[in-house]
């Protein structure tokens, strides 16, 4: 099964969409749109299918506020609210106990019990860098190789929104997650003389044939679409 992006020549160049199930890194600088992608594929999907069911866990921006900015950017967020929940943990960053990888359990209990509860099947993570800044973490690598392998055990297919600087991806931007993803979603922005452009490349999608190119990525209304040649 997949999960469309509904952006349409997207899904196209991914066979029909993200394998569901998938955790899907999404990164890129401020400004890329990573937030407003990751809303876009719950809004949609949501829209289109009345059984399905989203949980966007944000660590960055309060929930009132994504509301906000996604109902400014046209999405009509009284469609899907009965099935959508924002997990906002903004409010308790701390709290999170000491004990190595206990975090991790604090994290995903409620997200367990939401799915036993009303089901999940599109997860947001905004963001890991957010995540891990209120995470006491003593062994890195290892804390960050069970948080993943708790959100695949979830079983909805998962994004996390994870910082990079501006331009393309370097050694500086390259971490463990990488490997421990599914897929790689690289939202850019670049710049050519005064002009900025954002692109999306998928770096990496497990059980797909994906090209490795950049394309443009236009937004507007609601609506994101990318440009093939
Ligand atoms: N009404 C709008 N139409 C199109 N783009 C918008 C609109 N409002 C804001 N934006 C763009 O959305 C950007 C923020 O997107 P966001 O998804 O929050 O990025 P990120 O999560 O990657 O930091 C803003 O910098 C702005 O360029
Ligand atoms: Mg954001």
């Amino acid at each position: 099964m997949r999960l469309k992006t509904h952006i349409e020549d997207l899904d196209d160049l991914l066979g029909g969409g993200i394998p569901a199930g998938h955790v899907v890194l999404v990164i890129g600088p401020p400004g890329s749109l990573k937030s407003t992608f990751v809303f876009h594929v719950i809004h949609s999907n949501l829209v289109h299918d009345a059984d399905m069911r989203a949980a966007y866990v944000t660590l960055e921006q309060d929930g009132v506020s994504i509301i906000e900015q996604m109902s400014a950017l046209g999405y009509d967020v009284s469609r899907i609210k009965d099935r959508f929940r924002i997990v906002d943990w903004s409010a308790l960053k701390r709290g999170m106990s000491e004990r190595t990888g206990e975090w991790i359990d604090a994290f995903i209990r409620p997200l367990r019990q939401l799915k036993e509860d009303v089901g999940l099947d599109i997860l947001a993570v905004d963001s890991l860098e957010a995540l891990y800044s209120v995470a006491d973490m003593r062994n890195p690598r290892a804390e960050k190789y069970i948080l993943f392998s708790r959100l695949k055990e979830l079983g909805a297919t998962t994004f996390c929104i994870s910082e990079s600087r501006y331009g393309d991806l370097s050694a500086a931007d390259f971490r463990e997650e990488c490997f421990l993803s599914d897929g790689i979603v690289h939202l850019s922005i670049e710049r050519i003389g005064r002009a900025m452009g954002r692109y999306i490349g998928i770096l990496k999608m497990r059980q797909v044939n994906h090209p490795m190119e950049y394309y443009p990525l236009l937004y507007s209304d609601g609506k994101f679409s990318i440009v093939r040649r």
